[in-house]
Formats: structure tokens, sequence, C-alpha cells
């Protein structure tokens, strides 16, 4: 998959999806970290894939935290990292089931980004992301995100994965499958 650059400089205003997240009871900030442990079980419950999991811990080593969350009633239903894997790249992240297409990746994506900007970054890398991630940066910010040509394969190639236990199908859903499907 290819990786896509976004530049973080006159990008539109996102408040509004930022606005009718906040109304739907639905809180957007960044992660703090003694949340370390909740939100990294969380996204290794919710979504099964261990390089996440990997990346969402390597968010919460960095000061301040590199991760954002979507609260709901007191738990974690979203997240969104960046800086977890290269300098200036943004990802992974994702929603729990039960709340997605309510505009609240959006709403992720768009105070991640503000953040970055503001901690000075003048781009941010989206790497190799699905097609569902690249679909919520061009909603967002359109023609901004432009795609990095011979990006394919990425940074990513040759990457190691964890060895599932003895008797395990690969195929599994249970964080050892060869999934690598980002951004
Ligand atoms: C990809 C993923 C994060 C999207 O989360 P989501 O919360 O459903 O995303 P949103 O609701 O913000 O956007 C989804 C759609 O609803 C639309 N939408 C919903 N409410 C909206 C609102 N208030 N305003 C504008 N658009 C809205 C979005 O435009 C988008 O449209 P699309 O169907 O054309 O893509 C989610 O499906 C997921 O977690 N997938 C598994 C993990 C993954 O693939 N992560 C990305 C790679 S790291």
């Amino acid at each position: 998959m290819t990786d896509y650059i976004l530049h973080l400089y006159d990008l539109p205003s996102a408040e509004s999806i930022v606005v009718s997240t906040r109304r739907i009871g639905v809180e957007i900030r960044r992660a703090m970290g003694p949340e370390k442990r909740a939100v990294c079980g969380w996204v290794e419950r919710e979504f099964e894939v261990l390089s996440w999991v990997s990346e969402c811990e390597i968010s919460f080593a960095r000061v301040p935290v590199s991760c954002f969350i979507a609260i709901a009633g007191g738990a974690v239903i979203g997240f969104h990292c960046y800086e977890a894997t290269c300098r200036g790249f943004t990802g992974p992240g994702g929603i729990a089931r039960e709340f997605r297409g309510r505009g609240i990746y959006l709403a992720l994506l768009a105070e991640t980004m503000k953040a970055m900007q503001v901690e000075g970054y003048a781009y941010a890398i989206v790497g190799s992301p699905n097609e569902a991630t690249v679909r919520a940066f061009r909603k967002l910010y359109g023609s901004a995100l432009v795609e990095v040509p011979g990006s394919d394969p990425g940074w990513l190639r040759g990457m190691v994965r964890p060895r599932p236990p003895e008797g395990l199908d690969t195929k599994s859903e249970n964080g050892y499958a060869p999934d690598l499907d980002r951004g």
C-alpha cells in the first residue's frame, strides 16, 4: 500500500465535525500516560492486530503522549496515534464497531492533525493507509492529501510478525493474522 503526505498548513477547519461528535456525547482528547494499559489493552481486544498494539505502546513512551482517544460513557471507543513508527507518521487508529459511521474517526483525525500542526509538523505522513483511512482523510482535507509515488512497499517491508503459538491457525483472528491493513 502506498504512503500519502498531508500538508498541515492551511488545513480547512474541521471544527464542525468535532462539535457534532461532542453533541453525541463523545469526548476527544490526548491520552494520558497512566491510561496506557487501559488504551493499549482496549486496542488489543477490539482490533486483535498486535502491530497496532505495539505502535500504540510506542505512542505512550513519548511526552506528550502521541495518541488521541475518543471516549463515551467513560470508556475508550476510538484511538489514533502519530509518531508511533517513524517521525512524522500518523496512524494507526480505529473506532469500536458499534460506534462507526458517526463521524467519530473524522473528528479524531481532525484533532490529531491539529495537535501535530501545533507541535510544529509541516506534514503528516500517512503510512500504508487502507481505503477507509484514505476516504476519511479525503473527506476532511480533499486534495491536501497527496499520494507518494514509489512508496509501496514502504517502510514496513520485511516486518517481522509475532509467531503464533504451536498449533494455532495463522489466519485466525487472534492478532497473529498476517494483516497489515493500517493507516
Ligand atoms: C476506518 C474506521 C476507523 C472508520 O471509523 P468511523 O468512525 O466509522 O469513521 P467515520 O464515521 O468518521 O467516517 C465513516 C463514514 O461516515 C461518514 N460520516 C458519518 N458521520 C459523519 C458526520 N457527522 N459528518 C461527516 N461525515 C460523517 C463519513 O464521511 C464516512 O463516510 P464513508 O462511508 O464515505 O467512509 C473504522 O471503520 C475502523 O475502526 N475500522 C477498523 C480499523 C481500521 O481499518 N483502521 C484504519 C487503519 S489504521
